[in-house]
């Protein structure tokens, strides 16, 4: 079983991450005019999105939603508490500024992803109907209506969208 999870959680990461690859990889076909490309990338994007979930379900990792806001409030505090500073101090001395907007957007948008999952776990029992809008520029995640600028990349409110 032990060498079945390290596989499972193996082909998650991978899987995850070809899903992301490939959206990107069909927007760019998309850009230089190449439709059935584009198609093909959508088409295997999605089907890796399908191993991703039968990979993570097999872990036993999809719990109740209150276990899984738990897991999601670690996994950001731990993203922009403890990953995201290391790589903005190496980006830094490496000089590297587009990584290092990158990284210190992810790290603002997930502390407030952490704090609004808090919210979310702490109200679970009585759920707070509110309407949540993305800035599609740093991932930034604002509540009630969308800010006239994103606290944390200074895009317009226009970047933002509504989330169902
Ligand atoms: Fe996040
Ligand atoms: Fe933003």
């Amino acid at each position: 079983m032990e060498k079945t999870l390290q596989g499972l959680a193996e082909a998650f990461a991978g899987e995850s991450q070809a899903n992301r690859k490939y959206t990107a990889y069909a927007a760019q076909a998309e850009k230089e005019g190449y439709k059935q490309a584009a198609k093909l990338f959508r088409a295997a994007a999605e089907a890796e999105t399908i191993h991703a979930l039968t990979h993570l379900k097999n872990m036993g990792k999809i719990k109740s939603t209150k276990e899984n806001l738990a897991d999601a409030i670690a996994g950001e505090t731990h993203e922009y508490q403890i990953m995201y500073p290391e790589f903005i101090e190496h980006a830094q001395a490496e000089n590297q500024a587009a990584a290092l907007r990158g990284f210190k957007f992810a790290a603002g948008a997930e502390e407030v992803h952490a704090n609004l999952y808090k919210k979310a776990l702490a109200n679970i029992d009585n759920e707070v109907t509110t309407d949540l809008y993305l800035c599609t520029i740093c991932g930034h995640i604002h509540e009630g209506t969308a800010p006239d600028v994103c606290p944390i990349c200074m895009a317009k409110a226009q970047a933002f969208k509504i989330v169902d």
